[in-house]
């Protein structure tokens, strides 16, 4: 069953199509007004006010999404999945469960194969691609290889993020010293990135994704290539820009980190959600 798709609201024949109010986000409006603050937060210490956003409507909603590729494997089964504002989610499961897949759906690298992938109310299925970019610019992505741009400096790095949306050199500066503080790499500005330790580079990559002031940050086995504590440090980072407001889902193999911090966990296995539970642990608990 597809979601109920309601015209635009937009003049003429925009295609980027807005969700209205489907039955399946009614359910979560109480969940999201909880965190309705937390945006106010979010804006005052990341900077950028944003009208015209409905605080009531869930960041990311999949419905019945199946993903196949087309050497013919199902990656995503009949998954669903609605992350309200202000969640912290762990995307859990063994190698090949899907969850790179479900994340391509989300910055539109794929596209789904049957079902709505809806983020922040644009149903990314049916979006032209012009409006690609508009879209993943309300996500923050971080990979697990860091992917930074070697000749460019920490500063320049998360600069560019900016200079390819064609921000104003004006507003460049203060929101990369912002966030570059929120990261605690003030000092390290200036170093490129083989001068920089892992964990380093890896906040880097979370300063360059937040710098847009995302609706939502995804973490694809981010701290993959660190050792245990330095991981620990990435987690507690997320855990705080999480809770300036930030929509957070992270996919990881992370069982300590995802145990100890009974966040929300969702678990894949072979393409679909086995499990998806408040105050979860690695593994099932039963
Ligand atoms: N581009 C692709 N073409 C065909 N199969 C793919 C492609 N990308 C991933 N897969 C397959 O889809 C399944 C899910 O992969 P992936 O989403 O990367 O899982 P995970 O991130 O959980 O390890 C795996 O069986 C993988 O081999
Ligand atoms: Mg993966």
């Amino acid at each position: 069953m597809a979601l109920p798709i309601a015209p635009s609201d937009g003049v003429g024949a925009d295609p980027v199509r807005h969700v209205p109010e489907p039955s399946v986000e009614r359910s979560l409006s109480a969940i999201s007004s909880e965190v309705t603050p937390a945006r106010s937060v979010r804006e005052r210490l990341l900077g950028g006010g944003r009208s015209g956003v409905r605080a009531d409507r869930p960041v990311l909603v999949l419905h019945d999404v199946t993903k196949q590729y087309p050497n013919g494997k199902v990656a995503l089964n009949d998954v669903d999945l609605v992350i309200p504002e202000g969640d912290f989610v762990f995307l859990v499961g063994p190698s090949g469960a899907g969850k790179s897949t479900l994340i391509k759906l989300l910055i539109r690298d794929e596209v789904a194969t049957r079902g709505a992938v809806v983020l922040d109310g644009l149903d990314l299925a049916r979006l032209a691609r012009r409006h690609v970019p508009k879209v993943r610019r309300k996500i923050g992505i971080v990979f697990q290889d860091f992917k930074l741009l070697p000749r460019k400096s920490v500063w320049e790095n998360v600069a560019f993020a900016l200079e390819v949306t064609g921000t104003p050199r004006r507003r460049i500066r203060p929101a990369v010293d912002r966030v570059l503080a929120l990261v605690g790499l003030t000092a390290q500005a200036r170093q490129h990135p083989h001068q920089l330790s892992g964990g380093e580079q890896q906040r880097t990559a979370i300063a360059r994704a937040l710098v847009h002031d995302p609706r939502l940050i995804i973490a694809d086995e981010p701290t993959g290539n660190l050792d245990p504590l330095i991981s620990w440090e990435l987690i507690q980072l997320l855990l705080r820009i999480n809770e300036l407001g930030v929509t957070v889902l992270m996919a990881t193999h992370n069982a300590d980190v995802v145990t100890a911090l009974r966040k929300r966990v969702v678990a894949l296995e072979e393409g679909r959600v086995i499990r998806d539970e408040v105050g979860g642990a690695y593994h099932r608990m039963d």
